[in-house]
Protein backbone atom coordinates (compact mmCIF):
# COMPACT_ATOMS: atom_id res chain seq x y z
CA UNK A 1 0.00 0.00 0.00
CA UNK A 2 1.22 2.97 -1.02
CA UNK A 3 1.31 5.72 2.54
CA UNK A 4 -0.25 8.97 1.42
CA UNK A 5 1.75 12.10 2.86
CA UNK A 6 0.85 12.53 6.64
CA UNK A 7 -0.92 15.78 7.76
CA UNK A 8 -0.85 17.74 11.12
CA UNK A 9 -2.98 20.62 11.95
CA UNK A 10 -1.24 24.07 11.19
CA UNK A 11 -2.55 27.75 11.88
CA UNK A 12 -4.06 27.97 8.01
CA UNK A 13 -2.87 25.22 6.81
CA UNK A 14 -1.36 21.32 7.52
CA UNK A 15 2.14 20.46 8.13
CA UNK A 16 3.35 18.02 5.39
CA UNK A 17 5.92 15.45 5.49
CA UNK A 18 8.62 16.27 7.18
CA UNK A 19 9.03 13.15 9.11
CA UNK A 20 12.69 13.87 10.40
CA UNK A 21 12.25 16.99 11.75
CA UNK A 22 8.88 16.43 13.43
CA UNK A 23 10.91 13.52 14.81
CA UNK A 24 13.62 15.81 16.10
CA UNK A 25 11.18 18.65 17.78
CA UNK A 26 9.54 15.31 19.52
CA UNK A 27 12.64 14.42 20.69
CA UNK A 28 13.01 17.93 21.78
CA UNK A 29 10.10 17.98 23.92
CA UNK A 30 10.55 14.72 25.60
CA UNK A 31 13.98 15.91 26.72
CA UNK A 32 12.24 18.92 28.06
CA UNK A 33 9.42 16.74 29.91
CA UNK A 34 12.24 14.45 31.39
CA UNK A 35 13.79 17.66 32.79
CA UNK A 36 17.04 17.01 30.56
CA UNK A 37 16.88 20.98 29.32
CA UNK A 38 17.61 21.16 24.98
CA UNK A 39 17.78 23.16 22.38
CA UNK A 40 17.87 23.63 18.67
CA UNK A 41 18.69 25.59 16.14
CA UNK A 42 15.98 24.94 13.30
CA UNK A 43 17.78 26.84 9.93
CA UNK A 44 17.16 26.93 6.72
CA UNK A 45 16.66 29.03 3.24
CA UNK A 46 13.98 31.94 3.21
CA UNK A 47 10.34 30.02 3.05
CA UNK A 48 11.35 26.63 3.47
CA UNK A 49 9.08 26.03 6.11
CA UNK A 50 10.85 26.74 9.50
CA UNK A 51 8.33 28.55 10.88
CA UNK A 52 5.75 25.87 9.62
CA UNK A 53 8.36 23.47 11.71
CA UNK A 54 8.37 25.25 14.97
CA UNK A 55 4.67 25.80 15.19
CA UNK A 56 4.41 21.94 14.81
CA UNK A 57 6.73 22.01 18.20
CA UNK A 58 4.46 24.67 19.84
CA UNK A 59 1.30 22.33 18.61
CA UNK A 60 2.79 19.51 20.23
CA UNK A 61 3.83 20.93 23.46
CA UNK A 62 0.58 19.76 25.44
CA UNK A 63 1.24 20.77 28.74
CA UNK A 64 4.08 23.30 28.11
CA UNK A 65 4.00 26.94 29.36
CA UNK A 66 4.77 27.92 25.90
CA UNK A 67 6.32 31.45 25.55
CA UNK A 68 7.67 33.29 21.95
CA UNK A 69 9.72 36.12 20.50
CA UNK A 70 10.41 37.42 17.10
CA UNK A 71 13.76 38.80 15.76
CA UNK A 72 12.48 42.12 13.97
CA UNK A 73 14.55 43.71 11.13
CA UNK A 74 13.66 46.94 12.17
CA UNK A 75 14.42 46.41 15.86
CA UNK A 76 18.07 45.26 15.65
CA UNK A 77 19.78 48.16 16.51
CA UNK A 78 17.56 47.96 19.98
CA UNK A 79 19.48 45.76 22.68
CA UNK A 80 17.35 43.41 24.37
CA UNK A 81 14.70 44.24 22.61
CA UNK A 82 13.65 39.90 21.77
CA UNK A 83 14.77 38.80 24.87
CA UNK A 84 12.34 41.30 26.50
CA UNK A 85 9.37 39.89 24.57
CA UNK A 86 10.76 36.49 25.46
CA UNK A 87 10.64 36.77 29.32
CA UNK A 88 7.79 38.97 28.92
CA UNK A 89 4.53 35.93 30.37
CA UNK A 90 6.74 35.04 33.25
CA UNK A 91 8.68 38.59 34.13
CA UNK A 92 6.92 38.28 37.59
CA UNK A 93 9.41 36.04 38.71
CA UNK A 94 12.34 38.26 39.03
CA UNK A 95 11.33 39.02 42.82
CA UNK A 96 13.10 35.23 43.22
CA UNK A 97 15.96 36.51 41.75
CA UNK A 98 19.49 37.73 43.42
CA UNK A 99 19.79 41.06 43.53
CA UNK A 100 22.66 42.03 40.85
CA UNK A 101 20.81 40.02 38.20
CA UNK A 102 17.48 41.60 38.99
CA UNK A 103 19.13 44.55 39.03
CA UNK A 104 20.84 43.82 35.56
CA UNK A 105 17.42 42.87 33.60
CA UNK A 106 15.90 45.59 35.11
CA UNK A 107 18.01 48.04 33.58
CA UNK A 108 18.42 45.83 29.89
CA UNK A 109 14.58 45.80 29.94
CA UNK A 110 14.32 49.84 30.46
CA UNK A 111 12.51 49.47 34.06
CA UNK A 112 14.95 50.92 35.64
CA UNK A 113 18.21 53.40 35.27
CA UNK A 114 21.78 52.15 35.90
CA UNK A 115 24.80 51.61 34.03
CA UNK A 116 24.75 49.38 31.33
CA UNK A 117 23.69 46.02 32.00
CA UNK A 118 26.30 42.95 32.69
CA UNK A 119 25.78 40.30 29.84
CA UNK A 120 27.01 37.99 32.09
CA UNK A 121 24.14 38.81 34.84
CA UNK A 122 21.69 39.25 32.52
CA UNK A 123 22.32 35.52 31.12
CA UNK A 124 22.09 34.51 34.27
CA UNK A 125 18.61 36.13 35.41
CA UNK A 126 17.21 35.08 32.25
CA UNK A 127 18.49 31.45 32.87
CA UNK A 128 16.66 32.29 36.36
CA UNK A 129 13.96 33.09 35.30
CA UNK A 130 12.97 30.14 32.82
CA UNK A 131 14.12 27.64 35.62
CA UNK A 132 11.08 29.48 37.92
CA UNK A 133 8.86 29.71 35.09
CA UNK A 134 9.29 26.18 34.35
CA UNK A 135 9.04 24.88 37.98
CA UNK A 136 5.35 24.73 37.50
CA UNK A 137 5.43 22.76 34.04
CA UNK A 138 8.08 22.56 31.39
CA UNK A 139 8.74 25.30 29.36
CA UNK A 140 9.05 26.02 25.47
CA UNK A 141 10.38 29.21 24.17
CA UNK A 142 10.82 29.65 20.67
CA UNK A 143 12.51 32.27 18.75
CA UNK A 144 11.30 32.91 15.41
CA UNK A 145 13.16 35.02 12.84
CA UNK A 146 16.32 34.62 15.32
CA UNK A 147 18.61 35.79 12.25
CA UNK A 148 17.45 39.67 12.95
CA UNK A 149 17.62 39.27 16.66
CA UNK A 150 19.57 41.99 18.01
CA UNK A 151 22.78 41.40 19.29
CA UNK A 152 21.91 41.55 23.01
CA UNK A 153 19.43 39.45 22.60
CA UNK A 154 21.30 36.99 20.45
CA UNK A 155 24.03 36.86 22.99
CA UNK A 156 21.98 36.14 26.79
CA UNK A 157 19.97 33.32 24.57
CA UNK A 158 23.00 31.75 23.73
CA UNK A 159 24.57 32.00 26.86
CA UNK A 160 21.30 30.44 28.36
CA UNK A 161 21.28 28.00 25.65
CA UNK A 162 24.45 26.59 26.64
CA UNK A 163 22.97 26.33 30.02
CA UNK A 164 20.45 24.08 29.85
CA UNK A 165 21.27 21.36 32.22
CA UNK A 166 18.60 19.68 34.51
CA UNK A 167 15.92 22.20 33.14
CA UNK A 168 12.25 21.14 32.42
CA UNK A 169 12.92 23.70 29.09
CA UNK A 170 13.27 23.43 25.45
CA UNK A 171 14.56 26.66 23.24
CA UNK A 172 13.97 26.22 19.51
CA UNK A 173 15.67 29.20 17.49
CA UNK A 174 14.48 29.16 13.79
CA UNK A 175 16.74 31.39 11.64
CA UNK A 176 17.42 31.87 8.08
CA UNK A 177 21.40 32.16 9.05
CA UNK A 178 23.11 30.79 12.01
CA UNK A 179 25.20 33.31 12.24
CA UNK A 180 28.33 33.43 14.69
CA UNK A 181 26.17 34.05 17.65
CA UNK A 182 23.82 30.66 17.12
CA UNK A 183 27.19 28.40 15.83
CA UNK A 184 28.08 25.12 17.95
CA UNK A 185 24.42 24.67 19.32
CA UNK A 186 22.81 21.44 18.08
CA UNK A 187 21.11 22.27 14.40
CA UNK A 188 18.51 21.05 12.17
CA UNK A 189 18.81 21.90 8.76
CA UNK A 190 15.53 22.07 7.11
CA UNK A 191 16.05 20.79 3.37
CA UNK A 192 13.36 21.57 0.75
CA UNK A 193 10.31 19.79 0.77
CA UNK A 194 10.27 16.89 -0.98
CA UNK A 195 8.78 16.40 -4.53
CA UNK A 196 5.53 14.84 -3.56
CA UNK A 197 4.86 16.58 -0.73
CA UNK A 198 5.57 19.67 -2.11
CA UNK A 199 3.53 19.11 -4.88
CA UNK A 200 0.58 18.14 -2.31
CA UNK A 201 1.26 21.43 -0.65
CA UNK A 202 1.25 23.23 -3.63
CA UNK A 203 -2.29 21.66 -4.70
CA UNK A 204 -3.85 22.65 -0.95
CA UNK A 205 -2.86 25.94 -1.49
CA UNK A 206 -4.09 26.35 -4.74
CA UNK A 207 -7.65 24.50 -4.54
CA UNK A 208 -9.88 25.98 -7.05
CA UNK A 209 -7.22 25.98 -9.71
CA UNK A 210 -8.59 24.13 -12.49
CA UNK A 211 -5.16 23.66 -14.63
CA UNK A 212 -5.10 26.88 -17.08
CA UNK A 213 -2.66 24.45 -18.77
CA UNK A 214 -0.71 21.57 -18.55
CA UNK A 215 -1.44 20.20 -14.87
CA UNK A 216 -1.78 22.23 -11.50
CA UNK A 217 1.25 21.51 -10.41
CA UNK A 218 3.32 22.65 -13.40
CA UNK A 219 2.02 26.52 -13.50
CA UNK A 220 4.45 28.25 -11.48
CA UNK A 221 8.64 27.32 -11.01
CA UNK A 222 9.96 30.00 -8.76
CA UNK A 223 13.49 29.24 -8.96
CA UNK A 224 14.97 31.76 -6.20
CA UNK A 225 17.76 31.06 -6.83
CA UNK A 226 17.95 32.46 -10.50
CA UNK A 227 16.01 34.91 -9.42
CA UNK A 228 13.54 33.37 -12.58
CA UNK A 229 9.72 32.14 -12.39
CA UNK A 230 8.76 30.14 -15.15
CA UNK A 231 4.53 30.16 -16.18
CA UNK A 232 4.19 28.33 -19.20
CA UNK A 233 1.65 29.34 -21.96
CA UNK A 234 0.31 32.12 -20.44
CA UNK A 235 2.35 35.24 -21.36
CA UNK A 236 4.19 35.27 -24.10
CA UNK A 237 6.35 38.15 -23.79
CA UNK A 238 6.59 40.86 -26.44
CA UNK A 239 2.90 38.67 -28.10
CA UNK A 240 -0.02 38.75 -26.97
CA UNK A 241 -1.80 35.47 -26.28
CA UNK A 242 -2.32 33.63 -29.51
CA UNK A 243 -5.53 31.63 -30.51
CA UNK A 244 -8.07 32.07 -27.74
CA UNK A 245 -5.91 32.87 -24.52
CA UNK A 246 -3.39 30.72 -25.50
CA UNK A 247 -6.29 27.87 -25.55
CA UNK A 248 -6.59 27.94 -21.74
CA UNK A 249 -9.38 25.77 -20.25
CA UNK A 250 -10.05 28.70 -17.38
CA UNK A 251 -10.25 32.17 -18.71
CA UNK A 252 -10.66 33.28 -14.82
CA UNK A 253 -7.34 31.35 -13.64
CA UNK A 254 -5.67 32.72 -16.95
CA UNK A 255 -6.40 36.42 -15.99
CA UNK A 256 -5.80 35.49 -12.47
CA UNK A 257 -2.22 34.16 -13.25
CA UNK A 258 -0.21 37.19 -13.73
CA UNK A 259 -1.34 38.29 -10.40
CA UNK A 260 -0.16 35.69 -8.67
CA UNK A 261 3.23 35.42 -10.62
CA UNK A 262 3.84 39.15 -9.68
CA UNK A 263 3.89 38.37 -6.22
CA UNK A 264 7.15 36.20 -6.21
CA UNK A 265 10.05 37.92 -6.30
CA UNK A 266 11.82 37.53 -10.04
CA UNK A 267 13.54 39.22 -12.51
CA UNK A 268 13.28 36.92 -15.04
CA UNK A 269 10.42 35.18 -16.88
CA UNK A 270 10.25 32.24 -18.84
CA UNK A 271 6.82 31.69 -20.74
CA UNK A 272 7.38 28.62 -22.60
CA UNK A 273 7.00 29.72 -26.10
CA UNK A 274 8.42 32.47 -28.18
CA UNK A 275 12.47 32.64 -27.85
CA UNK A 276 12.98 34.62 -25.67
CA UNK A 277 13.13 35.82 -21.88
CA UNK A 278 10.53 38.38 -20.24
CA UNK A 279 10.81 40.40 -17.54
CA UNK A 280 8.26 41.73 -15.10
CA UNK A 281 7.33 44.61 -17.36
CA UNK A 282 5.77 41.59 -19.81
CA UNK A 283 4.00 40.62 -17.77
CA UNK A 284 2.46 43.44 -16.49
CA UNK A 285 1.74 44.54 -19.81
CA UNK A 286 -0.12 40.66 -20.44
CA UNK A 287 -1.66 41.82 -17.09
CA UNK A 288 -2.97 45.05 -18.04
CA UNK A 289 -3.76 43.41 -21.97
CA UNK A 290 -6.09 40.89 -20.19
CA UNK A 291 -7.84 43.65 -18.20
CA UNK A 292 -8.04 45.87 -20.87
CA UNK A 293 -9.79 42.96 -22.97
CA UNK A 294 -12.03 42.53 -19.88
CA UNK A 295 -13.11 46.19 -19.64
CA UNK A 296 -13.65 46.33 -23.71
CA UNK A 297 -15.83 43.34 -23.46
CA UNK A 298 -17.91 44.69 -21.01
CA UNK A 299 -18.60 47.89 -22.29
CA UNK A 300 -19.42 45.74 -25.49
CA UNK A 301 -22.16 43.57 -24.28
CA UNK A 302 -23.65 47.01 -22.35
CA UNK A 303 -24.01 48.92 -25.76
CA UNK A 304 -24.20 46.46 -28.73
CA UNK A 305 -27.77 46.68 -29.36
CA UNK A 306 -28.89 42.95 -30.69
CA UNK A 307 -32.36 43.86 -32.04
CA UNK A 308 -31.26 44.29 -35.46
CA UNK A 309 -29.46 41.09 -36.09
CA UNK A 310 -32.82 39.48 -34.89
CA UNK A 311 -34.63 41.56 -36.82
CA UNK A 312 -32.31 41.46 -40.11
CA UNK A 313 -32.53 36.98 -39.80
CA UNK A 314 -36.39 36.59 -38.34
CA UNK A 315 -36.73 33.28 -38.65
CA UNK A 316 -33.24 32.17 -38.23
CA UNK A 317 -31.78 33.27 -34.18
CA UNK A 318 -28.96 31.39 -34.21
CA UNK A 319 -27.58 33.69 -37.67
CA UNK A 320 -28.47 36.57 -35.44
CA UNK A 321 -26.48 35.48 -32.27
CA UNK A 322 -23.64 34.85 -34.64
CA UNK A 323 -23.63 37.92 -36.19
CA UNK A 324 -24.38 39.90 -32.85
CA UNK A 325 -21.71 38.28 -30.79
CA UNK A 326 -19.14 39.25 -34.26
CA UNK A 327 -20.44 42.84 -33.22
CA UNK A 328 -19.30 42.32 -29.59
CA UNK A 329 -16.16 40.94 -30.84
CA UNK A 330 -15.45 43.72 -32.80
CA UNK A 331 -16.71 46.29 -30.96
CA UNK A 332 -14.57 45.20 -28.34
CA UNK A 333 -11.40 44.35 -29.83
CA UNK A 334 -10.96 47.45 -31.63
CA UNK A 335 -9.46 50.37 -28.73
CA UNK A 336 -7.86 47.58 -27.43
CA UNK A 337 -5.83 46.68 -30.93
CA UNK A 338 -5.38 50.21 -31.19
CA UNK A 339 -3.31 50.61 -27.77
CA UNK A 340 -1.23 47.45 -28.22
CA UNK A 341 -0.01 48.44 -31.50
CA UNK A 342 3.48 48.46 -31.73
CA UNK A 343 3.74 47.34 -27.94
CA UNK A 344 2.67 43.92 -28.63
CA UNK A 345 3.54 41.82 -31.67
CA UNK A 346 0.97 40.89 -33.90
CA UNK A 347 -1.80 42.64 -31.65
CA UNK A 348 -4.10 42.88 -34.68
CA UNK A 349 -3.86 39.30 -35.60
CA UNK A 350 -4.79 37.46 -32.53
CA UNK A 351 -6.55 40.26 -30.17
CA UNK A 352 -10.24 39.53 -31.54
CA UNK A 353 -10.07 35.72 -30.68
CA UNK A 354 -9.15 36.08 -27.20
CA UNK A 355 -11.83 39.06 -26.84
CA UNK A 356 -14.12 36.58 -27.79
CA UNK A 357 -12.81 34.12 -25.51
CA UNK A 358 -12.86 36.58 -22.69
CA UNK A 359 -15.93 37.90 -23.84
CA UNK A 360 -18.04 34.24 -23.26
CA UNK A 361 -16.01 33.62 -20.08
CA UNK A 362 -17.59 36.66 -18.88
CA UNK A 363 -20.76 35.98 -20.37
CA UNK A 364 -20.99 32.10 -19.27
CA UNK A 365 -18.47 32.14 -15.75
CA UNK A 366 -19.34 35.39 -14.75
CA UNK A 367 -23.07 35.67 -16.20
CA UNK A 368 -22.88 39.18 -16.97
CA UNK A 369 -24.39 40.08 -19.92
CA UNK A 370 -25.63 36.81 -21.01
CA UNK A 371 -29.44 37.66 -21.71
CA UNK A 372 -28.65 36.34 -25.23
CA UNK A 373 -27.72 32.91 -25.31
CA UNK A 374 -25.68 30.97 -28.02
N1 LIG B 1 5.67 21.09 5.57
C1 LIG B 1 4.77 22.01 5.27
N2 LIG B 1 3.48 21.69 5.13
C2 LIG B 1 2.58 22.63 4.86
N3 LIG B 1 2.85 23.92 4.67
C3 LIG B 1 4.11 24.30 4.77
C4 LIG B 1 5.14 23.38 5.07
N4 LIG B 1 6.30 24.02 5.10
C5 LIG B 1 6.01 25.31 4.83
N5 LIG B 1 4.69 25.47 4.63
C6 LIG B 1 4.03 26.70 4.26
O1 LIG B 1 4.89 27.39 3.36
C7 LIG B 1 4.94 28.76 3.67
C8 LIG B 1 6.37 29.16 4.00
O2 LIG B 1 6.79 28.44 5.16
P1 LIG B 1 7.37 29.15 6.45
O3 LIG B 1 6.74 30.48 6.71
O4 LIG B 1 7.33 28.18 7.55
O5 LIG B 1 8.85 29.38 5.93
P2 LIG B 1 10.06 29.98 6.72
O6 LIG B 1 11.19 29.07 6.50
O7 LIG B 1 9.67 30.29 8.13
O8 LIG B 1 10.30 31.31 5.91
P3 LIG B 1 11.07 32.63 6.37
O9 LIG B 1 12.53 32.36 6.21
O10 LIG B 1 10.57 33.68 5.43
O11 LIG B 1 10.68 32.91 7.80
C9 LIG B 1 3.98 28.97 4.82
O12 LIG B 1 2.74 29.34 4.28
C10 LIG B 1 3.89 27.61 5.46
O13 LIG B 1 2.67 27.41 6.15
MG1 LIG C 1 9.55 32.04 9.18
Amino acid sequence: MRGGPTAIGLPGGQLRGRQREREALDRLLASARAADGAVLVVYGEPGVGKTALVQYAVQSAHGFRVTQALGVEGEMELPFAALQQMCASFIEFTEHLPQPQREALAVAFGLSEGPAASPFFVGLAVLGLMAEAAAERPLLCVVDDAQWLDRASARALTFVARRLLAERIALVLATRDRGDALAGLPELHVEPLGRRDARALLESVLPAWHGTNHSPDNIFIHLPDHDALMLVDIVNPGWPPVCQSNLTEDVPGFIAAPDTALTYPWKHFIGGHMGRLGNRNDVATHRQYMADISDSSRKALDTVDPTPYFIKYGENPLAAVREYLDAITAAAAAPVIDKYAGVLAAADIFTASTVFHVMQSIRLDLGYGSQVHP
